[in-house]
């Protein structure tokens, strides 16, 4: 718990990335596009005013006495005149040989009666000039008549500009568009994961079973997988739960024979080293008992700890029973129980797990105090629901305060005495299970003082 997996990147992010990136390809294609396809039809525009008066012109020459007459009609000139300040230059040719207009007017390539068109450079401006071409026949001889008709493109290029504008407004509002569909589009994917998360977060701890709700087809996968998981995780829940009773159980029972056993041989021992054997196989026995008593405990609070069941329970009541059960063991070490509380105090939590803890501070007070001592036990609710477990013996040792709560660690006081070092982190983690803590203390007067704050 608490360990958190590194992130990489955001999916929300990439997703509106890749979408955003899309759309400004997208937008920037279709800026060029609008704008090449406008051009194209402006141009044709100037093209088919352009090749109408190249042919009003042409129809209007003709033969007179040998020589070539052109009248440029005052149609050819009206049509094009229409198009704001853009000069007009012309050239007639008749054969070879320059007639009239402007001797230096690019001619477009191309021959006959189809007119051709192209850009040129003329005195240092774009024109846009159309050729086109006309057989006379007179007197039995053919004459060629030839005219060229170029155009300015000032009112073109103003159309271009405006068209440019325009279709980079369409790609900017396109572009725009787009950038509020792909985050609708991804809150939408997302919602979906989004939901799922809260459905896991939502459930209570102890809640291992599947779901149920349908799922988009992409997370039919991962779902499937958690509650297969889900599915593992309750199965080996309950196993470790079983397998934690019923090792307790077969532990416990064959070391107490064996230390009757034990005890019973010793009872029988004549000679001393005999007797001093049988004792520290007794001794081992004990630590073996203690040691698979308190790891099977600690494995049981930690099992508990994880999914915590909290209900109503009286800790004055709680603790007046353990008081009970270990009088007799008190007794023996002529040790006094001195048991006080003001009422019940009610709180909500796991009793087994209380129990747990309270036993093992008791059992610390009766191991390291001295006989004919007094182990002071009170329960309060007010200011704040504590267990109090005193005793009148040496104390925690000296600068060990703070590492008695580590697992395995026993006090430098603890030489001689049975134990595996697990009752303080026993009674540490049931406290911070319940989100209280578990204070160890030095009376001034002498005497370890626990305290389980709730
Ligand atoms: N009431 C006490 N007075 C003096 N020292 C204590 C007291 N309670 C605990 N200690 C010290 O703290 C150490 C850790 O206690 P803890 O209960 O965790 O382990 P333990 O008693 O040695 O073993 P066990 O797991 O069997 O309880 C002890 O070894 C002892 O040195
Ligand atoms: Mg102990």
């Amino acid at each position: 718990m608490g360990h958190s997996p590194s992130v990489s990147g955001s999916l929300r992010n990439r997703l509106v990335l890749s979408l955003i990136g899309g759309a400004a390809i997208l937008a920037v294609l279709l800026f060029f596009v609008v704008r090449n396809y406008a051009a194209q039809v402006a141009q044709q525009g100037q093209d088919n005013i352009l090749r109408a008066s190249v042919t009003s012109i042409l129809d209007a020459a003709a033969i007179r006495e040998g020589e070539v007459e052109v009248d440029i009609p005052y149609a050819a000139f009206s049509m094009l005149g229409t198009a704001s300040d853009d000069r007009i230059f012309h050239a007639i040719y008749q054969d070879a040989r320059f007639l009239s207009g402007y001797p230096y007017l690019p001619m477009a390539a191309g021959r006959g009666r189809e007119s051709t068109f192209a850009t040129v450079s003329h005195q240092g401006e774009a024109v846009r000039v159309v050729t086109a071409s006309r057989v006379l026949i007179a007197d039995g001889k053919r004459t060629n008549v030839r005219v060229a008709l170029a155009q300015t493109q000032d009112a073109l290029s103003g159309q271009l500009e405006q068209i440019s504008k325009n279709a980079a407004l369409l790609g900017a509002g396109f572009f725009v568009l787009a950038i509020l569909l792909s985050f609708w589009a991804t809150s939408a994917t997302i919602g979906q994961l989004k939901r799922l998360t809260d459905a896991v977060t939502r459930r209570g701890p102890q809640d291992l079973s599947p779901f149920q709700k349908p799922v988009p087809s992409e997370m039919l996968p991962l779902v499937t997988s958690l509650n297969s998981l889900m599915g593992r995780l309750d199965q080996s829940l309950g196993q470790s739960e079983d397998f934690i009773a019923e090792a307790a159980h077969r532990v416990r029972t064959p070391l107490a024979t064996v230390r009757s056993y034990a005890e019973a041989t010793l009872q029988r021992l004549d000679k001393e080293e005999n007797r001093q054997d049988m004792r520290s196989m007794m001794r081992a026995i004990d630590e073996s008992s203690r040691a698979a008593v308190q790891l099977l405990d600690h494995a049981m609070i930690t099992f508990r700890s994880d999914h915590l069941e909290r209900q109503d329970i009286d800790l004055a009541q709680l603790v007046d029973e353990l008081v009970v059960r270990l009088t007799p063991i008190a007794e023996m070490k002529d040790l006094t129980l001195h048991y006080e509380s003001d009422g019940p105090v009610p709180y909500s939590g796991d009793p087994i797990l209380i129990q747990n803890a309270v036993r093992n501070l008791l059992d610390n007070a009766l191991k390291y105090a001295p006989i004919e001592g007094t182990v002071t036990i009170a329960v309060s609710a007010t200011p704040q629901v504590v267990i109090n477990v005193c005793d009148s013996g040496k104390g925690f040792p000296d600068g060990e305060l703070e590492t008695l709560t580590s697992r395995f660690k026993r006090g430098a006081n603890a030489e001689g005495t049975i134990g595996s070092g697990l009752g303080l982190t026993i009674a540490m983690d049931v406290a911070s299970a319940h989100g209280g803590v578990l204070k160890l203390s030095n009376q001034p007067e002498g005497g370890a003082c626990a305290q389980l704050l709730f």
